[in-house]
């Protein structure tokens, strides 16, 4: 069994899975707000090399040569649920920064592809994280009612536009433009659980292959069966380049944009690690895009989830610090150099109960507390669960607050805790017990 580790993949998740014809949590008629991110911000992927910038406090972003106004992303009303703390991460592009583990570990897999291609992989690193409904689902055959598309997964800027969960977001746009062969590598978005794998900002990177009919036919096989073996080999080759000579496993799964579609499993220290998902491109995204004739793979990896592996890194958050004792230990090109923990200060635990109401979501639950601990948030665990004789459900909620770079006072934590019950109970229109 693969074990669960730093947000899998999205569409693949168990629950997901279960759900793939799932609910639609809220529906809106409002409709207003332009779209941000044009072609525009597609076709700019000039400042790939520039140096990154300090974390954001200006409120105009420019992203893939588009700006963006913190007012256009975070505003009070109902259609939109982007908290202040995510704009903030929307500048950070920690995976354009080759001394950073997700940029070193970027930059490994786009020497593979290199040199295992010569070259002929398109890379795209700016493409602006703000998309539409459209990109986001419709063009990837996300079902009307998938799960994924309610206002509980994913943020939602306005009724028709969201911050991209992942970055198969930029395959339709990208086909359009002409290109057969690309990587994107991006942040991505969603609402989560708390623990030391989940964050709400993690980076993917995105690979598509597409095939013309001249490429399979003199094998003799069909093309998608020729894909499929072209997909694997691939990828075997570079789940090598990054782990060395481990065993590997393929499992068949399920995503709305590939038929078939895989998961591959590779055996690292002693666990089975789901590191991608992938499979051979649906020919409805193919003929929608001007490729009737052809055949095309794709894959879409989460750059955490193998950097947290490769580079010892304990807790998610860790990549998000600006503390030197954590940066300095990494340096561009030295892919899997192992992390010296420098502190590990006591977590500190507070409970919390309260009768939940219809719409409780504990994705609910998290952003609040995230919203008012930030990074000292370590994990947000639901540790009892019960349902009296008049119908009425409580939730016991352990939080551990830690942070990653000094001990916490009992003031502060005190503090934060009844920050965190006020808000909880306001917010969320739970009673508190
Ligand atoms: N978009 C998927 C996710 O976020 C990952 C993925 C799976 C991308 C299969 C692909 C693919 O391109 O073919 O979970």
């Amino acid at each position: 069994m693969a074990f669960s580790f730093a947000q899998s993949t999205f569409f693949s998740k168990p629950s997901l899975f279960l759900h793939k014809n799932g609910f639609r949590s809220l529906s809106f008629s409002l409709s207003f707000s332009p779209c941000f991110c044009t072609s525009a911000a597609l076709s700019s992927d000039k400042i790939r090399h520039q140096k990154w910038r300090q974390p954001v406090v200006a409120s105009v972003l420019e992203l893939g040569g588009v700006k963006i106004s913190k007012d256009d992303v975070v505003r009070d009303d109902p259609t939109n649920n982007v908290p202040d703390s995510i704009f903030t991460k929307l500048g950070m592009q920690l995976h354009r920064r080759d001394q950073h583990p997700i940029g070193i570990l970027k930059n490994a897999i786009y020497s593979y592809f290199d040199t295992t291609y010569s070259k002929k992989f398109d890379k795209f690193d700016n493409l602006c994280p703000i998309v539409s409904v459209k990109q986001n689902f419709d063009d990837v055959l996300v079902p009307e009612d998938h799960v994924s598309r309610s206002y509980n997964d994913t943020y939602y800027v306005d009724p028709e536009t969201v911050l991209r969960c992942h970055t198969s977001a930029h395959q339709a746009e990208l086909l359009r433009k002409g290109h057969t062969h690309f990587l994107v590598t991006g942040d991505v978005y969603r609402r989560d659980s708390i623990d030391s794998t989940h964050y709400p900002v993690f980076h993917q990177m995105e690979g598509f292959r597409v095939f013309n009919p001249e490429d399979w036919e003199p094998s003799g096989m069909d093309g998608t069966s020729y894909a499929a073996e072209d997909l694997k080999k691939c990828l075997e080759g570079l789940a090598r380049h990054l782990f060395g000579a481990v065993e590997m496993r393929w499992i068949d799964t399920y995503f709305p944009f590939t038929n078939p579609s895989f998961e591959l499993e590779i055996y690292f220290q002693e666990k089975w690690l789901e590191v991608l998902g992938c499979g051979v491109t649906e020919q409805e995204i193919l003929k929608r895009n001007g490729r009737t004739n052809n055949v095309a793979w794709a894959f879409g990896l989460g750059l955490e989830r193998l950097a947290m592996v490769l580079f010892d890194i304990p807790d998610i958050r860790l990549f998000w610090t600006t503390d030197e004792r954590f940066t300095s230990q990494f340096s561009d090109g030295q892919l899997g150099v192992k992390f010296k923990s420098f502190s590990k200060y006591p977590p500190c635990f507070k409970d919390m109960s309260f009768w939940i109401n219809g719409s409780f979501t504990e994705n609910n639950l998290c952003e609040v507390v995230r919203g008012i601990a930030g990074d000292l948030v370590e994990e947000v665990r639901l540790i009892d669960n019960f349902t009296n004789k008049k119908g009425r459900t409580s939730h016991c909620y352990r939080i551990a607050y830690r942070s990653m770079e000094r001990s916490l006072t009992d003031e502060e934590i005190n503090d934060l805790q009844w920050r965190v019950r006020d808000q909880v109970e306001t917010k969320l229109n739970v009673e508190l017990r």
